[in-house]
C-alpha cells in the first residue's frame, strides 16, 4: 500500500528578492498574484514577466467562472506559471497549467483528462493552506452551491517556495483564520485511516507548532505574531504534506456548503464546524487515534483530556470567536440542503472520517451548531 509522497521540491528563502534571483524569473514566466502582494514585495525588482491580478476577476474564493475568465486572457504560451498568493490564487494556478484548461466544469466532474503542461511554481502568503505542497485544487462551482476538490497528480506543482516575509503584511483576522485551517487539515488527517506513521510526523508537529504558537499570541497579544511566521508558515506546509497524502475528511465536506452558500472565508467556515464534528466522532467512537489526539493536545494546552475540546474553543476563541451557524444567514431548511449536498458532493472527503458518518450524524452536526 502506497504510504507517502512529496512531489515539489521545497525551497525556503529569506527575501523575494533572493527568490527571484535564484529562479531566474523572466518574460517567458506569468505571475498569478494579487496586487497588494505583488506591489510592496516585487514591484521594485524590475521584472520583466506578464503579471494577472485575481481580485480583479471577482471577490472572495475562487470559482469555476473565476478560472475561466483568466485563462480567456493569457493570450501568450508561457514557460512557467508562478503563483503567490493564497489557497484561492495557487489552486486557480494548478488549473492553468494543465494542457486543458476549459470547460473547468468538465475537469472537475473527470469529464476531462488532467495532463499537466507548464512548470509551476507555488509561493504561499498565508499560513493556512498548504497548497503547495498537495495534488488538490478546490474550487467554488457556482451553479452547484457548493466547492469541490479535484485531486490528481497532475496538478502537483514542481517547486514550493517558503518565503516568510511575505506573510508580514497579513493581517490579524487572516492570520487567525488561515492558520486555523492549517490545525484543522492536520487534525483531520491525523484521524484518516489513510493516516501513516509518515503523515503523522508531520500531522502532530504541525499541531504542536500552531498551538504553541496560539498559546504565546493569547499570552503576549495579536503582535506577537509576527516573530512567529515562519513556525506557522512551516506548520502550514506540514499539515499540507499530511492533508495531501492522507486527506481532509468532515469539517472540511461540511463546511463546503457552508462557505459556497454564504461566502464565509475558508478557514472560518471550518472554524464554526470543527467542535460539531470533533463530538460526533466521540459520541461515535473516543478509542483509537482520537484518544491519542485528545491526549496530544491537552498535554499541550495543560488541561484534562476530557475538557479539551472546550479548552482548544477557548483558545481559538481569542483568534477568531465562533459563531453559531444562523448568524451567518444559515436557515433551519438549510440543514437537510447541505445534509444532502454533502452526501452528493463531498465523497472524496467523507471516505477520510474517522469513523462513518451517515445522513442522519451530519444533519445532527449541523443541527447542534445551529
Ligand atoms: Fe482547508
Amino acid at each position: 500500500m502506497k504510504q507517502f509522497v512529496i512531489k515539489p521540491i521545497i525551497y525556503k528563502f529569506e527575501t523575494c528578492r533572493d527568490f527571484v534571483a535564484q529562479f531566474h524569473l523572466s518574460d517567458d514566466d506569468l505571475i498569478l498574484t494579487n496586487e497588494f502582494i505583488y506591489a510592496p514585495f516585487f514591484g521594485d525588482l524590475d521584472l520583466t514577466c506578464d503579471t494577472i491580478f485575481q481580485e480583479k476577476y471577482g471577490e472572495g474564493e475562487p470559482s469555476d467562472e473565476m478560472v475561466e475568465a483568466i485563462y480567456a486572457d493569457i493570450k501568450k504560451e508561457y514557460q512557467r506559471i508562478i503563483a503567490i498568493g493564497g489557497g484561492a490564487v495557487l489552486d486557480i494556478a494548478k488549473v492553468l497549467a494543465l494542457k486543458h484548461v476549459s470547460p473547468v466544469l468538465a475537469l472537475y466532474d473527470g469529464e476531462k483528462e488532467i495532463i499537466k503542461e507548464k512548470h509551476l511554481i507555488l509561493v504561499p502568503t498565508t499560513c493556512g493552506t498548504g497548497s503547495e505542497v498537495t495534488n488538490i485544487s478546490i474550487l467554488a462551482l457556482n451553479s452547484r452551491g457548493t466547492k469541490k476538490g479535484l485531486a490528481a497528480d497532475a496538478l502537483f506543482a514542481d517547486s514550493a517556495v517558503l518565503i516568510p516575509e511575505l506573510l508580514a503584511r497579513l493581517p490579524f483576522r487572516f492570520f487567525a483564520t488561515s492558520s486555523i485551517d492549517a490545525l484543522i487539515h492536520a487534525i483531520e488527517s491525523t484521524l484518516s485511516p489513510k493516516a501513516s506513521e509518515i503523515t503523522q510526523l508531520f500531522s502532530y508537529k504541525a499541531i504542536e507548532l500552531i498551538l504553541n504558537g496560539y498559546l504565546e499570541i493569547r499570552d503576549q497579544g495579536p503582535e506577537a505574531r509576527i516573530s512567529l511566521l515562519e513556525q506557522f508558515l512551516t506548520a502550514s506546509n506540514y499539515a499540507g504534506i499530511a492533508f495531501g497524502n492522507a486527506g481532509c475528511a468532515a469539517v472540511h465536506a461540511l463546511s463546503y456548503p457552508l462557505g459556497a452558500t454564504y461566502h464565509v472565508p475558508h478557514g472560518e467556515a471550518n472554524y464554526a464546524i470543527f467542535t460539531g464534528v470533533m463530538n460526533q466522532y466521540m459520541s461515535i467512537r473516543s478509542d483509537g487515534e482520537i484518544a491519542k489526539l485528545n491526549s496530544f493536545i491537552a498535554e499541550i494546552l495543560g488541561c484534562e483530556v476530557s475538557h479539551v475540546y472546550e479548552e482548544l474553543e477557548t483558545l481559538l476563541n481569542v483568534l477568531l470567536p465562533k459563531k453559531p451557524l444562523n448568524q451567518y444567514g444559515v436557515t433551519e431548511a438549510n440543514l437537510m440542503e447541505f445534509t444532502i449536498s454533502v452526501r452528493q458532493n463531498q465523497q472524496r472527503l467523507m471516505s477520510n472520517n474517522f469513523v462513518p458518518l451517515d445522513d442522519d450524524a451530519v444533519y445532527n452536526i449541523y443541527r447542534t451548531l445551529f
